[in-house]
């Protein structure tokens, strides 16, 4: 659960008073949650009491009334690894399953672009009411995942099914959601990830505004998927997501492709993020150049190693993966770097479109593979972009 984003949704029910004990058990397990709480939630536990437990504000309304500050529910559902709504009222189920967006938490989970799991609570005639049955029909058609509330007790004195879930249940489903997806145990993967810095003098260099975040993304979920992952990373100012990752840091070009040479042929997947100088200068100076009097100069360059296409070309069954930013003839361009570096997937990341690029948390991709298929995705953090990529390499694993 180390470092996984859950967006909390919190509904005015008694059982609200349960949540606080699950927002506990979250934290203690490593996840990172914000809250969202409707309107009367607020009415049955303070949003203090969640904003102390989770370290982050509580989000409740679309803007702040003060300062005028704007709550996006898009980059909350964009941030998410998965969105809980726990206790889930009649009325919220109701709103979700037929889109009525007029509270933060509904909004927020139509723009959730990963799953979302639904703890209802309620009194017995309500949850058993054909509408309230047709409303968490709707929502698993949805692919929304419910747990299913226990039988006892229940606040209006009444016995029958109704009562929320415990909150360690409730974690139970939620750790053996993120379990079910280690589908890449067994395997071993390597993702090169950041920019190469290519020295002229010793204290300047030749480099890209490549931050690393997608590779590293990549890498994070190759892990977490159950792979054996080996980071190359050029220098970038990224924590490694993980323990169980292995990182190799590099700088220039020709050290990433010694440390990448290294190890391919142990590797079964290859993912090559990273945005690799394609030249170097021929001279390195051993002094600071110093200005002096030149109007002009002139530093000559010689071409660095393909990472990609050396490795891509001495392939044993590896399934490869690399990337094409590109500024025009986008699908072109794409299509032959796939072709040229002997990559199975190519996935090719739009300039064009504001929210994707170099430096952004957001990314807007097209993957292509060697059977020519294309999936156009929408803009996603990075991180969802990320799940998608190793989507695309199991999938042409399993089909290959
Ligand atoms: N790549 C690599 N080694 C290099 C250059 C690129 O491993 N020396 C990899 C990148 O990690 C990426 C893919 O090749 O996965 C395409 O990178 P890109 O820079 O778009 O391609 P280039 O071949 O350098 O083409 P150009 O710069 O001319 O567009």
């Amino acid at each position: 659960m180390k470092g996984k984003h859950i967006v909390l949704g919190i509904t005015g029910g008694i059982a609200a008073y349960k949540s606080v004990m699950l927002l506990r058990l979250l934290i203690k397990s490593g996840a990172e949650v914000q809250v969202v709480m409707t309107p009367s939630a607020k009415e049955f536990v303070s949003p203090v009491t969640f904003a102390s437990l989770s370290s982050k504000p509580v989000v409740s309304e679309f803007f702040t009334a003060n300062s005028g500050e704007w709550h996006s529910h898009v980059d909350l559902g964009l941030w998410a690894d998965l969105m809980v709504v726990a206790p889930a009222t009649a009325s919220t189920i109701g709103k979700m399953a037929n889109g009525i967006a007029d509270n933060m938490l509904v909004t927020t989970y139509l723009s959730a672009k990963e799953d979302v799991m639904v703890a209802p609570a309620m009194d017995l005639d309500m949850w058993n009411h054909p509408g309230t049955q047709r409303n968490i029909a709707t929502l698993e058609k949805d692919g929304v995942i419910i747990v299913q509330p226990g039988s006892g007790e229940l606040a209006s004195g009444l016995e029958g099914k109704g009562r929320m879930a415990e909150p360690q249940e409730i974690l139970e489903e939620i750790k053996k959601y993120f379990n079910k997806r280690k589908d890449l145990s067994g395997l071993k993967a390597m993702v090169t990830a950041g920019p190469t810095y290519e020295n002229i003098d010793p204290v300047r260099f030749i480099g890209n505004y490549s931050s690393g975040k997608m590779g590293y993304e990549v890498a994070r979920e190759l892990d977490e998927r159950g792979a054996e992952v080996t980071l190359i990373s050029g220098p970038v100012n990224l924590p490694v997501p993980s323990d169980s990752i292995k990182k190799i840091e590099v700088v220039s070009a020709q050290e990433m492709y010694t440390e990448a040479k290294k190890i391919f042929d142990e590797n079964q997947i290859a993912v090559f993020a990273a945005a690799v100088a394609d030249y170097a200068p021929v001279e390195v100076a051993e002094n600071k150049i110093k200005r002096e009097n030149q109007e002009e100069m002139t530093i000559t360059l010689k071409r660095n190693p393909d990472i990609a296409a050396s490795l891509g070309a001495l392939k044993k069954g590896q399934t490869t993966v690399g990337f094409a930013l590109e500024t025009q003839n986008e699908l072109e361009n794409a299509k032959r770097k796939l072709h040229d570096k002997n990559f199975d997937i190519i996935v090719l990341n739009s300039m064009q479109h504001p929210q994707a690029g170099f430096m952004k948390d957001t990314n807007k991709v097209t993957i292509i593979n060697q059977n020519g298929e294309i999936e156009d995705f929408d803009v996603k953090s990075k991180r969802a972009v990320a799940k998608d990529i190793v989507d695309a390499i199991k999938k042409w694993r399993e089909n290959d």
